[in-house]
């Protein structure tokens, strides 16, 4: 039997999973083996890498009205745009746990003044350690340090996912409905970050 995305049937309905259950999603399958069914999986994106050029993938694990799971498989140097979870004044949390490799979060505090980025900070995070928090105001940018090998995260989300992305080098910023990745043009209605002074 191949790994299907999604649930399957009820054997996940439990909530309160642990970081660990979530890794062993698996674990129902005859001939289990973790490090296996990621190689199998990060195989698969591999290719779809090299079709589609996106350089991270998600696989849902569970999804209720108040708690969304993801696995993200992130390919060497994959990242995501600039961006935050505040959506018409709702925000969506977010808590993520590295299964393998290390994943970098960058924070950013924008400025009002034309092109000002008041801060910047990056941390680094490996298996085991705290979970990485994503507050819904914070605009923040999640990747895979490694230049060779992909990384594996857990998801855990509240419902009402929303994003609002940031290209700084192009000054466009636009939203999101849903939990599309951050990739690809700014659509036509992008708005401006910063204000153009001429
Ligand atoms: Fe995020």
């Amino acid at each position: 039997m191949k790994p299907r995305n999604g649930l399957a049937g009820t054997r996940h309905k439990t909530r309160g999973w642990s970081i660990e259950d979530y890794a062993n999603y698996y674990r129902w399958m005859p001939g289990y083996d973790r490090e296996k069914l990621f190689a199998h999986n990060i195989a698969i994106y591999e290719l779809e890498r090299r079709r589609s050029k996106k350089n991270y993938f998600k696989l849902e694990l569970k999804s209720s009205s108040d708690h969304c799971v993801f696995l993200m498989f992130w390919a060497p140097e994959g990242k995501t745009r600039p961006h935050q979870h505040v959506y018409e004044g709702r925000g969506s949390a977010a808590a993520i746990h590295v299964l393998k490799g290390t994943i970098v979060q960058e924070l950013f505090r924008i400025g009002e003044a034309q092109e000002e980025l008041l801060e910047y900070n990056e941390y680094f995070y490996g298996y085991g350690q705290e979970a990485i928090q994503e507050e819904p105001d914070c605009v923040h940018r999640i990747g895979n340090k490694s230049l060779s090998s992909w990384a594996i995260t857990v998801h855990e989300f509240t419902p009402g996912f929303a994003m609002r992305v940031y290209d700084f080098e192009l000054n466009r910023t636009w939203l999101i409905a849903g939990n599309e990745d951050t990739l690809g043009d700014p659509p036509y209605d992008a708005e401006p970050i910063w204000p153009r002074t001429n």
